[in-house]
């Protein structure tokens, strides 16, 4: 199986100190890894040198604590929705891997989709605080407006799919749920609503993709029709294909980001992919993370590699 890119190793770039970014894993079907790949990438990261602090937003169904190989921490996020933490970085439980921290995600039932918009926005901007270079966020399933906010928010949204017809068509079904609600934020953003309303109404195939609409947009205002072309095109989700046994399984992901462009007008940036290896579940079922257990596996090129896109520097 090849990949075209470069082979450097995470050590090299150790010591530099970025701004801090928030990196969200999403994907519109549970099960597809992101648990797997929060908890590698953020120790990826943290063995570069990084101040990294991982948040498990899968309220309700939090398990991010046991691929990074901890008990669930005393204190999770429900202890702030209700007021009981006073402050994020009360929740800040450090890890055994050196630079590396987590928050726990609730384990009862003050889910995501009960999060309250002023909560969010509270959350969003208490994480901005946190003393970290990267703030990992380990999603939930599903296309939730909160799931879809705290992907948009982030400084980079991963996406992890696998090489399999129904994740495949989740994984559009997140695109788009993104676009549209990117579309409206723009929307609310710039007051360009009545101009949408316009372009909708206007006779475009029932077939239009989005990037229709937003032309026809800027044949009615060609000023607002740019904004808003310049801040949908500011959302490139990254997608990372897991799970794959053959090349074919790894060319789907070159695939989707044709597909992407040519129905959404969306740049899909194709970051890589993990090979299916047993290393992962015989991981989870020693509750270890995988990286630092098997340093062996497959899966560290893998994520050597994915890395490195991620951080611009392959
Ligand atoms: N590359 C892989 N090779 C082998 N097994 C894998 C791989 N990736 C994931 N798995 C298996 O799939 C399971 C689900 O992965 P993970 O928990 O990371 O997914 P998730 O998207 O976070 O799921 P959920 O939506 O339930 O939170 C893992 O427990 C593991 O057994
Ligand atoms: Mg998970």
């Amino acid at each position: 199986m090849s990949w075209p890119g470069s082979n450097n190793n995470l050590e090299e770039h150790l010591g530099s100190r970025p701004d801090q970014k928030i990196w969200a894993i999403g994907g519109g079907k549970g099960g597809v890894g992101k648990s797997l790949v929060t908890a590698n990438l953020s120790i990826c990261l943290s063995l570069m040198g990084y101040k990294v602090v991982a948040i498990d937003l899968d309220l309700g169904g939090a398990n991010l604590h046991t691929c990074l190989g901890v008990p669930i921490p005393d204190k999770t996020l429900s202890d702030y929705l209700t007021k009981k933490a006073r402050s994020l970085n009360d929740l800040v439980t450090p890890t055994p891997i050196e630079n590396l921290s987590i928050i726990s995600g609730a384990q009862d039932d003050v889910g995501i989709a009960n999060l309250k918009q002023m909560h969010k926005a509270k959350i969003l901007s208490r994480i901005r605080e946190l003393d970290a270079d990267y703030v990992m966020l380990d999603l939930g399933a599903g296309t939730t407006f909160n799931t879809l906010d705290f992907f948009i928010s982030a400084d980079q949204g991963i996406l992890t799919a696998l090489p399999e017809p129904t994740s495949i068509e989740n994984t559009y079904r997140f695109i788009k749920s993104v676009y549209h609600r990117k579309l409206k934020m723009a929307e609310d953003l710039l007051e360009v609503g009545p101009l949408i309303d316009q372009a909708m109404n206007a006779k475009i195939s029932h077939n239009a993709t989005p990037s229709d609409l937003i032309n026809r947009v800027i044949e009615i205002n060609p000023t607002m029709g740019r904004k808003l072309q310049s801040e949908v095109n500011r959302l490139i989700p990254k997608l990372i294909i897991n799970q794959v046994r053959t090349q074919a399984d790894i060319d789907i992901g070159f695939s989707m980001k044709i597909i992407c462009k040519k129905y959404f007008g969306i740049n899909l940036d194709y970051i890589g992919y993990l090979e299916y290896d047993a290393t992962v579940w015989q991981s989870v079922k020693k509750r270890k993370p995988l990286l630092m257990e098997f340093p062996n596996s497959s899966l560290v090129s893998n994520f050597d590699r994915i890395i490195h896109r991620l951080l611009n520097l392959a």
